[in-house]
């Protein structure tokens, strides 16, 4: 093993140096994905788990320049699912083995914090074995506190970048790095169990943008961390610029999990759209969570973060059946346990 992912795997304590060159090069990858996979299969073995993802509403107040649900987007469909839509997403996916829903929505104020609670109290009071994933975007500390108290146990919000010239190179000016910051280590505060991240190959996103992400992880130690590969929309300001890589978001996938052994890495469904089998590369790559779709299928078209995103027209039963097969083939099986976090072994 070459002394730097040997580093890397022992005391975790890379120099900016370093991990500029472990990010930067392609000739360790061999080496860091199968010190990932090591490092995975010691904390979770071959243990892949499974969150049932429920895309209830693609309004979005906000205009982010890489995002295709964007409020600025007037060609995009939108739609709303009621709450009896969402609780039945939760009876077909709770029998077909799901212990996690997570509910993922733009940032719209239809649901006010009286209809999120009202929601995920349903959820918590029909499905008492489950985990409730929140993923509605930037709110304040009482918002994250009432959600929590109504059931809500984990909640995703990506910091998309740690470097605050980069983000507001991403977002229109009223949104600010801050705030996102701020609203992670209040939901840490609050006892959620949290997941942040960032896209690998977002328009002007720099090697050291990516340390900065790490170093921004490293401080705030979440629980989950996704990362997909960024993908281009048309309807955005940012149609002309391409895609993230395969290799890098690997490599980045690898990086995480020597990093962060313990943490619930998702294969995403953007590395599944930019290479037929990227999410089984992800899985080898050290990533352990699948999320299959559980939203009706006459919506799933319309939340279309970015172009050409898989399973679109497949139903629940079908997407759950096809991960399955996916994670056997990449060497790892799929549990229904709800998978907390393991920070200790
Ligand atoms: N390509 C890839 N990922 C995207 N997201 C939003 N737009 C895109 C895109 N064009 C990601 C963001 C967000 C998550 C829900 O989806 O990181 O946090
Ligand atoms: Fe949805 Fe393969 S996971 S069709």
């Amino acid at each position: 093993m070459s002394d730097i992912v040997e580093k890397l795997c022992k005391n975790k304590n890379l120099s900016d140096e370093e991990l500029f060159e472990l990010i930067s090069s392609d000739k360790y990858d061999e080496e860091l994905y199968s010190a990932a996979d090591k490092a995975r299969r010691r904390f979770y073995g071959d243990k892949v788990y499974i969150r049932g993802l429920i895309e209830f509403t693609n309004y979005c107040k906000n205009n982010c320049y890489y995002c295709g649900i964007r409020s600025g987007n007037k060609n995009a469909v939108r739609y709303r699912l009621t709450k009896e839509e969402i609780l039945d997403c939760c009876k077909e996916g709770y029998a077909l083995g799901f212990r996690t829903f997570v509910l993922q929505g733009g940032e719209d104020p239809y649901y006010t914090d009286e209809l999120i609670c009202e929601i995920v109290s349903e959820i918590r009071k029909g499905y008492p074995d489950c985990a409730i994933t929140l993923s509605i975007g930037e709110k304040s500390k009482d918002s994250y506190l009432a959600y929590f108290k109504a059931g809500a146990n984990r909640y995703l919000l990506r910091h998309e970048t740690a470097d605050s010239g980069h983000y507001g190179k991403l977002h229109p000016k009223d949104m600010s790095y801050d705030n996102r910051r701020r609203c992670l280590y209040d939901l840490k505060e609050i006892g959620y169990q949290v997941g942040s991240g960032f896209m690998v190959g977002s328009p002007f996103q720099t090697t050291e943008n990516l340390i900065s992400d790490l170093r921004f992880l490293q401080d705030l130690k979440p629980d989950m961390i996704g990362i997909g590969p960024y993908i281009t929309h048309e309807q955005t300001p940012f149609a002309k610029y391409k895609s993230g890589a395969l290799e890098l978001t690997l490599r980045i996938i690898s990086i995480l999990r020597l990093l962060f052994p313990y943490a619930l890495i998702p294969s995403t469904t953007a590395l599944g759209t930019i290479h037929p089998n990227g999410r089984e590369l992800g899985l080898k790559a050290g990533a352990n969570v699948v999320m299959p779709n559980l939203s009706p299928v006459k919506v799933r078209k319309f939340y279309e973060l970015y172009e050409n995103k898989i399973c679109t027209g497949e139903e629940a039963a079908q997407c759950r059946g096809c991960l399955e097969r996916r994670v056997e083939s990449a060497g790892y099986r799929i549990v229904t346990a709800v998978g907390d976090v393991k920070k200790n072994i």
